[in-house]
């Protein structure tokens, strides 16, 4: 699986792909390298204005600009009402990177909110229509993460931008590989990527020394950073349950393979728990089995 670039990736026509935050960043790459590939794209984002800037910069089908704000379940009820026709390919990316302290319209901490819970939801409400597979976009900082599953919201510990950021993106890795545990033989796959390190507006939040250390380094381009999503979202033989991550020194930068992830995201009794949590909190259960 060596210096995989999106040269690799198969013809798409035909099929299509949901990729959550085509707006900006890894999202934005992605998008392009799929229209690239024929694909049928469905944009989301909540700023419709800079999807249809992304949308206009792509060589291929024209993607479908599509409003969804992860941070209010509300939206996502509403978006996945209207997806009628079969997807392919879900791509969980939508991400807030340590950001202040704020909840989302439904009262949940802003990381684990948009993060795992929309994705968490959505995801749950358009299982029936997906195919192939779910891509969900974590991060090399979910190993700085603790489920608290008695405060998942920080209403009575301190609040940490980065520990709450490191937070949902543990969840994000327990969410992709519980969801492989519990799909049907004969359902499509759910895969886990992260970016390593790439230099794009979320990562760019936080400007403090702490923000720079942890975010900053040698970032590498945003089509780098692309590339462990695309392999996990279009590579024949990815297998569910994995997480496809780049494959330079500590996973910070490089090309695509599959990449181990820490001991507690593999932990399947928090991911048990953390599953009751997400179904209580959203009201989305997913089908038994
Ligand atoms: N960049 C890195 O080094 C890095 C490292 C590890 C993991 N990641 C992960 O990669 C993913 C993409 O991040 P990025 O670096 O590309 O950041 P980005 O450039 O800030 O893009 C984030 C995208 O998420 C969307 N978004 C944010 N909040 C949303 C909400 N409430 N509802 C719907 N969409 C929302 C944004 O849409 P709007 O245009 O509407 O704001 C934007 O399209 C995230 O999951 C992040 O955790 C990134």
């Amino acid at each position: 699986m060596t210096r995989w670039t999106p040269t690799g990736i198969p013809s798409q026509t035909g099929r299509t792909f949901l990729v959550t935050g085509g707006s900006s960043g890894l999202g934005a790459e992605v998008v392009r390298a799929l229209c690239a590939a024929g694909a049928e794209v469905v944009l989301t984002c909540r700023d419709e204005d800079r999807g249809r800037a992304v949308a206009a910069s792509v060589d291929g089908p024209a993607p479908e600009v599509r409003r969804l704000d992860l941070a209010d379940l509300k939206s996502v009820r509403t978006f996945a009402e209207t997806v009628a026709h079969p997807v392919d390919v879900l791509i969980n990316n939508a991400g807030v990177m340590a950001v202040p302290y704020s909840v989302t319209a439904d009262g949940f901490e802003q990381h684990i909110g948009t993060n795992h819970l929309g994705h968490f939801a959505l995801t749950g409400l358009l299982l029936d229509r997906v195919r192939d597979r779910i891509v969900t976009v974590s991060s090399g900082l979910h190993r700085l993460g603790r489920i608290h599953s008695d405060d998942l919201h920080y209403e009575h510990r301190r609040y940490q931008r980065w520990l709450a950021y490191a937070q949902s993106k543990l969840a994000n890795l327990l969410f992709a590989y519980e969801l492989q545990r519990r799909l049907p033989a004969d359902g499509p796959l759910s895969v886990a990527a992260h970016p390593g390190v790439a230099a794009t507006e979320g990562q760019r939040v936080d400007t403090s020394f702490q923000g720079k250390i942890l975010a900053g380094g040698r970032a590498q381009p945003p089509a780098m950073g692309a590339l462990p999503l695309l392999y996990a979202a279009t590579a024949p033989g990815v297998e569910g349950g994995s997480c496809i991550g780049p494959d330079g020194m500590f996973q910070r930068n490089g090309y695509p393979e599959a990449v181990g992830t820490s001991g507690r995201s593999r932990d399947t009794a928090v991911a048990g728990r953390l599953w009751e949590l997400s179904e209580r909190a959203t009201g989305v259960r997913y089908p038994a089995g």
